[in-house]
Order: C-alpha cells, then sequence, then structure tokens
C-alpha cells in the first residue's frame, strides 16, 4: 500500500502506544491503515463524513483486518462528522488526527472536540493544507502545547505538521520553532516563499482603497516575525 510522504511523516511521529487513535477526515483510510500495521493503539478509528467512502473503507478494513478467532476488532468505522467525536472514557489516551484539510475547518473541528471534551486529556497530530499561522494562533488560544513540530515538502508543496496536547506546557509558535533548520535548503525555500506570500498579501492591502488597520498590522506583525526567524539563522 502506497502512501503519501506526508503520511508516512505523520505516521513516524506517532511514537507511543494509545488505547485510541482517531483518523479523522480519513478518506481512502491509508493513515490509519498503516498505524493499524504498526499496532500504534488498541483501536484505531477512521472518521469521515462521506457515507460511500466510509462503506468503501470498512469492506477493505474487514478484508485485511478481520478479527482473529472471535476477538474485538482493533479498528472501528465512523461515518460522522468530526465535530462530533464520540471520544472515549477520560481515562483513556486518546490522539487525534487531523490531516489534509484547510487551517479555518481543522481550527473548528479541533474547537469543538476540546469543546465537547473539557475534561479530557488530549493529543493532536494536525496537518492542515492552508492557513498554519492562524492554526498555530488558534492553538495557542486553545492552550495548546507544543510536543513536536516537522517541516516536509511533498509533490512540491510544503506542510507543516504539528504535535500538540492539553498537557504540554511548552508554547506553540506562531512561526514555528524547533521544526526549522535553516542550513537545509527545504527549510530556506520554504521561509522564501512564505515572506513572499505574505508581502504580496501586504501590497494587495496597501493598495485598498478603505484600509482596514487591524489586517495591515496582523500582517505587518507575521511579516516581522517571519524576518526575525531569518535573521536569527
Ligand atoms: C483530502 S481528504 C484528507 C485525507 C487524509 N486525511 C489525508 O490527509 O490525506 C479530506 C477528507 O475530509 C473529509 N471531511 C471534511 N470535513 C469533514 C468533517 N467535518 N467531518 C468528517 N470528515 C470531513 C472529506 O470527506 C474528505 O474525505
Amino acid at each position: 500500500m502506497k502512501i503519501s510522504q506526508r503520511l508516512k511523516k505523520i505516521v513516524t511521529m506517532v511514537h507511543s502506544h494509545y488505547d485510541h487513535i482517531w483518523d479523522c477526515c480519513c478518506d481512502h483510510g491509508l493513515l490509519g491503515a498503516k498505524l493499524l500495521d504498526n499496532n500504534c493503539a488498541n483501536t484505531i478509528h477512521f472518521v469521515d463524513v462521506v457515507p460511500d467512502l466510509m462503506q468503501e473503507v470498512s469492506t477493505k478494513l474487514e478484508r485485511f483486518y478481520p478479527a482473529v478467532d472471535g476477538d474485538v476488532k482493533c479498528w472501528k468505522v465512523h461515518c460522522i462528522d468530526v465535530a462530533l467525536l464520540p471520544l472515549a472514557d477520560k481515562k483513556n489516551i486518546q490522539l487525534v488526527i487531523i490531516a489534509g484539510i484547510g487551517g479555518e475547518l481543522l481550527v473548528e473541528l479541533v474547537q469543538a472536540i476540546l469543546a465537547k471534551h473539557p475534561q479530557h486529556s488530549l493529543e493532536f497530530i494536525l496537518c492542515p493544507v492552508h492557513h498554519i499561522f492562524e492554526v498555530r494562533k488558534a492553538l495557542a488560544k486553545l492552550k495548546l502545547g507544543l510536543i513536536d513540530e516537522h517541516l516536509i515538502e511533498d509533490n512540491q508543496r510544503f506542510y507543516e505538521i504539528l504535535h500538540v496536547s492539553t498537557q504540554s506546557q511548552q508554547a506553540v509558535s506562531l512561526v514555528g520553532d524547533k521544526m526549522w533548520d535553516l542550513t537545509r535548503l527545504i527549510d530556506q525555500r520554504y521561509l522564501q516563499k512564505t515572506l513572499a506570500h505574505y508581502q504580496r498579501i501586504q501590497v494587495g492591502l496597501l493598495k485598498k482603497p478603505n484600509q482596514d488597520e487591524a489586517q495591515n498590522s496582523e500582517i505587518t506583525q507575521i511579516i516581522e516575525t517571519y524576518q526575525a526567524l531569518r535573521s536569527q539563522n
């Protein structure tokens, strides 16, 4: 089974064994299947909102990961909105993975999960396809702390992957911290591309007849934070 570099990297970031891992927005279910192969949890949950997809995932799991000798299966399929995730009891150790969706939706889903389970200790591995700065800002606001973070390039796109938890005290940096190694070409290219992106937005904003001061100052702050990162290295 061939999986992308991005999903492979997420798999390598699952170091511990969990009671439950929730592969949210799982689509094809390839990530969860790899986690099943690696025996990363007692139960791996496959969650997506599209019924046909989930039927297909169920059929494949029944075939390739059947229950052995009448034992309970080590996977479950849920065709639901991730915002309604039916987490196990709070004494269980649980990891929620959300990858491959936009940053705005990802933040909404994390917010909904936390609001529904305020007493749970939870870990999340998150890999949005856009708007990582906004995601980082929201995670910090939600008081999620950093465990680990990585930058990868896959199929000519860059992705930041964040491992955070409700228990970690390490603040989530707005532009990333331990993921950067600016001696590497990929990091230099990503930083350059990200700065250029925000500088283009800034030019666009400054051309607008009715200036939004708050928006202008936010973009300036983002640019300055990335520039500071460059000058530190
Ligand atoms: C591009 S796929 C991502 C697949 C995989 N996680 C990855 O990173 O390659 C996005 C999936 O998110 C699902 N999705 C979007 N919003 C959702 C929601 N609120 N609840 C559950 N699934 C959702 C879509 O049905 C789709 O299958």
